[in-house]
């Protein structure tokens, strides 16, 4: 055995240097990377660990032990020794998510200044392992899946000098889980594919017009009635769109369910954004409460059809709906440990306001007691300062507990909106249409802005991916702006911004957004958003001037057999032939 594994050892060492460099396959590309000759073999048996090592670091190095002794022939423990085989070294002068990584053929080290730096460090190794360790299946798991796939008993690593941190600090992914419900493994199986390319905020979507998806204790309705849509219209990869023909539903998270899925993002360094979309797009709510809406005596029914914007919306002049909103998040607060509380504020109609008492009545007293911009009479946007109101009142109730709102760009593009209130609330601002434009008044304003573009180049993922026949029906064209080289070539923060830091300051990240109009089940999300949020990661992590479609194309191309490993499917139109 020893003289087969110094014959496969001295064929390495020859042939290597003969080739090319070698291909080192990390996405999102690492800030500085200088590609060595030859590779690291782990040993069986190997160490890991540092002299003294806070718990939260071993935890990282465990976890990392741990998916190597399932995934391989080696098995590994933990060491205070400072020969350890994978040194691990605290460097206070790195950035919280920075870590250094060099791999020769005697050993690996890794620094970094925190637990996530040293998650950081791991997952480069693990993805510049085989794909099965990534994967997390050992050899015949992997064998089953894939028969061709060939797998060492031991590891090799290749040999790579790397300094990385990424370029922004919010790396977001969101999932619209109230139009069509995903379940807790759903969402894991999604968490993982986000740690992967080292995202590290899911914005979870919880409530939609068609379904309100957070259990709310203090009302239950919320769910009972809310959760429940009399029909639903669906969609199938092959067959298209089609009705379910009864109840979809109850489909809810429970309080446990949430808490499961914050610990498992927290073990991925993934902090969970809540969003309970609010003043609009809540006709779940409404459905179960009428009373809170701003025409209690008509019909309120949770919607079956995925598309689209109602007027049905929460009575923001009414006191009861406004504590309502405050109830919600409280709740919200209570089981989301996260700094972040999104709260929407999007695509909200103001026409039942227009015509509802209390909410007129409202928009006087507050005209009157300057709380609010009078745009006059004739103004038709006039109303929409009330929406403005609402969100303060929502961020004072968010403040009080020591966190932050978010909210769509419209609370600061919509026609009207009044700016000094949103600019008092210091909000981060989701821009996605007008996207730029958005991010351009978030930041004139003081405020953070993250880009999640729904036009050209965009990062809205759902969209078809490709315009070629045969492709499954999904929202927009497919045609070339959706397609993944027009979100790989996106610049998130123009040139001009760029070179403004005084602008620049305030894009504080991107976001690949995944609405599920079109989209019922997971294997058709990850077929939609594989690989354009890999293209996402990238823009959110590497360097602009690193980027480089056609190596990415190699890398992505590759890590098509962590895909088949893990059973998602992907869009394989720009696959490196
Ligand atoms: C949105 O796409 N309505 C934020």
């Amino acid at each position: 055995m020893k003289k087969i594994l110094l014959s496969i050892l001295f064929l390495i060492a020859v042939l290597v240097p003969a080739c090319a460099k070698q291909f080192v396959n990390i996405t999102p590309m690492p800030k500085q990377m200088e590609v060595g000759e030859g590779q690291y073999v782990l040993p069986k048996k190997f160490t890991v660990g540092a002299a003294r090592l806070a718990d939260s670091l071993k935890v990282e190095a465990q976890r990392f032990v741990d998916v190597i002794g399932e995934t391989t022939g080696c098995k590994g423990k933990l060491s205070k020794s400072k020969k350890a085989d994978i040194l691990m070294t605290v460097d206070e002068s790195l950035g919280y998510e920075a870590y250094k990584l060099s791999v020769t053929e005697k050993g690996i080290s890794i620094s970094a200044s925190s637990a996530r730096g040293f998650f950081y460090a791991f997952q480069t190794i693990k993805k510049i392992m085989p794909a099965n360790v990534m994967a997390e299946l050992n050899a015949e798991e992997a064998q089953k899946i894939l028969p061709w796939y060939k797998v060492e008993a031991q590891p090799v690593v290749p040999c790579v000098e790397i300094n990385d941190e990424p370029r922004f600090w919010y790396r977001g992914f969101m999932l619209d889980c109230g139009r069509h419900f995903f379940s807790v493994d759903d969402i894991k199986h999604i968490l993982d594919g986000m740690a992967i390319y080292k995202m590290n905020y899911f914005h979870w979507h919880l409530t939609e017009d068609q379904g309100w998806r957070f259990e709310v204790k203090k009302y239950p309705k919320l769910t009972e009635i809310g959760s429940v849509a009399s029909d639903c219209r669906m969609t199938d990869m092959e067959k298209g769109h089609y009705w379910l023909g009864k109840p979809y539903g109850p489909y809810f998270y429970t309080h446990e369910d949430c808490k499961e899925i914050i610990e498992y993002a927290r073990n991925l360094h993934i902090e969970v954004i809540p969003e309970i979309d609010m003043p609009g797009h809540i006709m779940s709510a409404l459905a179960a409460y009428p009373e809170f809406s701003c025409n209690p005596e008509g019909e309120h029914k949770v919607q079956t059809y995925q598309g689209g914007v109602w007027s049905d919306v929460l009575n923001v002049g009414d006191p009861k709906a406004v504590q309502f909103a405050r109830d919600v998040l409280t709740e919200v607060m209570d089981v989301f440990p996260g700094q972040y509380v999104h709260i929407g504020g999007d695509e909200c109609p103001t026409s039942a306001w227009e015509k509802n008492a209390q909410c007129q009545e409202h928009l006087n007293n507050l005209i009157k007691a300057g709380a609010i911009k009078d745009l006059g009479q004739d103004n038709k946007h006039r109303f929409r300062p009330l929406q403005s109101y609402f969100i303060k009142q929502m961020e004072q109730h968010i403040s009080a507990r020591g966190k932050k709102m978010i909210l769509w760009n419209e609370s600061v593009t919509a026609p009207g909106a009044d700016l000094n209130i949103i600019k008092s609330t210091g909000a981060t601002i989701f821009s996605w249409n007008p996207c730029q434009h958005g991010a351009e008044v978030a930041a004139k304003l003081g405020l953070n802005a993250v880009i999640t573009e729904w036009g050209p180049g965009c990062y809205y993922i759902n969209r078809k991916q490709h315009d070629g026949e045969g492709e499954p029906v999904a929202a927009g064209t497919g045609r070339k702006s959706d397609q993944l080289p027009a979100v790989y070539a996106y610049k998130p923060v123009p040139d001009k911004v760029m070179q403004d830091p005084e602008k620049s300051k305030y894009y504080i990240g991107v976001q690949a957004t995944f609405w599920t109009e079109h989209v019922s089940d997971i294997k058709y999300a990850d077929y939609l958003a594989f690989p354009r949020l890999l293209a996402v990661a990238e823009a959110a992590w590497s360097p602009e001037e690193k980027k480089d479609f056609e190596n990415f194309r190699t890398r992505f191309t590759a890590d098509t057999v962590l895909f088949d490993l893990t059973g998602r499917l992907y869009g394989k139109h720009f696959i490196a032939k």
